[in-house]
């Protein structure tokens, strides 16, 4: 009897046909590293083609590179999202690479520390410009083609900053509560038009990620945060907790805050729109 070669190739994780965003486009801003990586990740192992974007370009090519070696679908694109060229230029190649797009992940972010009184104003500005303009140039340029593709969702990364003051972090807190807010109005503006887009904010409390260890990302130079962020921010979070230390005992992972983004980009959230989720162990709760 001859044996009959019955090789079952295996089963890419895109193809997955029980894939959370299976089918649908996702655009990542700040993927080289940190939430952003774990965000492309879990993305793309849930059935979405996902488009990694960043400032830096060798990390986001391995980020895609990640995706693409666990069975997933990714391309990077060189970016700076307080660019309107740019996010010109992304828009452009997505709708020539993929032709529509269903998810946003407005993620890059920087946190600068320091006085407000000692903050040159280049720094102030440059804060608002990466993690407010840079927020406002996505949904600008990246919700139309959205509409166009039969709607979808925008999810805003924004921080606990964005809901609390912080001494020490006060353009962070400036940034990121207008981006609370802008995500807000701009919901109900979709929700207006009957455009099929829900736009939500998430608001991540102390999660370990590169941003507490290298200012080596940030383009401003002088001012960006390392050990001091950590400092100013462990200050911070133990005056919003009023105890030591998180509710939980530990800081969180990308990946804890990557489950939630998945959560507001597939269809599960349906009905959620205009609203914030709060993954922050239970730092703002009292
Ligand atoms: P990260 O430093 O690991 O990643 C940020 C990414 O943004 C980097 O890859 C960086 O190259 C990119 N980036 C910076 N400026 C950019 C620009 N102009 N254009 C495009 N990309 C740019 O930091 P992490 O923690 O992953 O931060 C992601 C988001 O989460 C940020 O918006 C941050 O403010 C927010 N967040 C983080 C928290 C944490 O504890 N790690 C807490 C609350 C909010």
């Amino acid at each position: 009897m001859t044996a009959v070669a019955c090789a079952v190739p295996e089963r890419p994780v895109w193809d997955r046909a029980g894939g959370r965003v299976f089918g649908k486009v996702a655009l990542v801003t700040g993927a080289a590293s940190g939430i952003g990586r774990a965000t492309v990740l879990r993305l793309a192992a849930e059935g979405a083609t996902v488009v990694a974007t960043d400032i830096d370009t060798q990390g986001g090519e391995e980020t895609a590179r990640l995706a693409r070696d666990t069975g997933g679908r990714a391309m990077f694109i060189a970016h700076d999202v307080a660019s309107e060229a740019d996010w010109r230029d992304v828009i452009d190649t997505v709708i020539a690479a993929h032709g529509a797009l269903h998810v946003l992940v407005n993620n890059a972010g920087i946190a600068l520390a320091g006085d407000t009184f000692a903050m040159s104003h280049e720094n102030w500005r440059r804060q608002l410009a990466v993690n407010l303009d840079g927020v406002f140039l996505g949904v600008k340029h990246g919700v139309p083609l959205m509409s166009r593709s039969g709607g979808g969702s925008v999810v805003n990364v924004s921080s606990i900053a964005g809901l609390v003051g912080d001494p020490g972090l006060a353009g962070y807190s400036a940034s990121k509560g207008g981006v609370r807010l802008f995500s807000k109005s701009v919901a109900l503006e979709c929700a207006r038009a009957r455009n099929g887009v829900r736009v939500n904010s998430l608001h991540p409390g102390v999660i370990d990620t590169p941003i507490w260890t290298t200012n080596a990302r940030a383009p401003s130079g002088g001012g960006t945060v390392m050990a001091g962020l950590m400092r100013l921010w462990r200050r911070a979070v133990l005056g919003v907790a009023g105890r030591a230390g998180v509710p939980l005992g530990h800081a969180g992972t990308a990946a804890d805050v990557a489950n939630g983004i998945l959560y507001l980009a597939s269809d599960e959230s349906r009905y959620v729109t205009g609203s914030e989720l709060v993954i922050d162990s239970g730092l703002t709760a009292a």
